[in-house]
């Protein structure tokens, strides 16, 4: 195996599940395992989180809920974007729960359960303000009328998502729970009621106390990460993954010497530059160029030069290190500390960014 790996955590990923749990007691738990579990290991999560207690995951894509099933995996598991045409004859075969977006798909889907004599359970999602998902609140109740009509279906949730959650001003949160609330009480009074009521990703669980209905969507929170400093203030997690590599090879170079692809980076003395292999091609961004910095026997050292697909190297000056040594990315290392989150500032983007971009090159280790 390479030395540059994802190691995760299993530990860890435990706590951070009982922690969210703890700040929504009585709630199911609908940890969100799409794009590789965050970039974590979809299956190992998915078997550690259900063994843990998740009553349900919810994944993004059909494909992701039959890996599952393939794997073992027999919790209910909800596709949370509108299901695809060609997708219906999964949902039915394997199990999956879909979210109701749309007449057409759900008569797809019905058509299907009832060609291969299953129920098609479904939770009926509510666009309250992200204009991405589902059905605008005014065509809730025609919505219903019809879609109970449709055979072999059963409708056991109702759900919408949050377009500003992660913001300290909650104007925005509070107006699309009024809606769904609205929503929720209207289907009631015509005779449709829902097992399952659920808003609340890791911020609404955070800070959103109204949110939490009777199922929680946590994603990022499972793998230690918040979506914000300010949440992270809020929350006891802990980051589960370590990106981590170890010295390739050791050169001393004079002064003014260029280094990697489009010279960018010139010695300013006599220093030794190490190569570590871990380049772009692992989702170790490119736009990390120039601000990156890793950690090698506990201290802090900069990247330099561009990165590149494979490789990138790191100016450790005067300092001995051998070949083989430890190369921290992201993670501990003694008292220092890199996180997602200061990688995502560099970048530019946010941390889910950055571990669902770890690619499938990297080798995932639990411990
Ligand atoms: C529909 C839905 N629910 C829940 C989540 C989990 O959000 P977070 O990772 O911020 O907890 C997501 C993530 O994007 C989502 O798309």
């Amino acid at each position: 195996m390479r030395s540059t790996i994802a190691e995760i955590d299993t530990v860890k990923l435990r706590h951070n599940f009982h922690h969210i749990r703890s700040l929504a007691p009585g709630d199911a738990i609908m940890p969100m395992v799409k794009a590789n579990a965050y970039g974590h290991g979809i299956v190992e999560c998915s078997r550690i989180l259900s063994a843990e207690g998740a009553e349900f995951l919810g994944v993004a894509f059909a494909s992701e809920g039959v890996l599952l099933r393939e794997n073992g995996i027999s919790v209910p598991i909800v596709v949370m974007t509108p299901p695809e045409q060609n997708e219906a004859s999964d949902f039915c075969e394997y199990n999956l729960q879909a979210v109701a977006c749309s007449l057409e798909s759900m008569k797809l889907l019905s058509n299907e359960a009832v060609a291969q004599n299953k129920t098609l359970q479904y939770h009926l999602y509510i666009d309250t303000g992200l204009s991405r998902d589902g059905i605008l609140p005014d065509e809730a109740l025609d919505f219903m009328n019809a879609a109970s009509t449709f055979t072999n279906c059963e409708a056991i949730g109702i759900c919408t998502h949050f377009a500003t959650s992660d913001e300290s001003d909650t104007t925005f949160s509070e107006t699309q729970l009024k809606s769904f609330n609205q929503v929720i009480n209207r289907l009631k009074h015509s005779g449709y009621e829902f097992e399952f009521i659920h808003a609340a990703n890791t911020a609404g669980i955070a800070h959103l106390p109204e949110a939490k209905f009777s199922l929680v969507r946590p994603g990022i929170s499972m793998y230690g990460c918040a979506p914000t400093y300010e949440l992270e203030a809020m929350l006891t997690l802990e980051p589960i993954l370590t990106l981590k590599t170890a010295v390739l090879s050791l050169r001393r170079l004079p002064t003014g010497t260029s280094v990697s692809y489009g010279r960018r980076y010139y010695t300013d003395r006599i220093s030794t530059i190490v190569t570590i292999p871990i380049g772009y091609g692992d989702g170790y961004m490119r736009a990390l160029t120039g601000k990156a910095e890793c950690l090698i026997q506990g201290k802090r050292y900069p990247i330099v030069g561009t990165i590149c697909m494979d490789e990138c190297m790191v100016d450790i000056g005067d300092d001995e290190i051998s070949c083989g040594d430890e190369v921290i990315l992201i993670g501990k290392q003694g008292d220092e500390c890199i996180t997602v989150g200061q990688i995502a500032e560099k970048c530019d983007t946010i941390p889910y960014e950055i571990l669902t971009a770890i690619s499938a090159r990297v080798p995932r280790v639990y411990t």
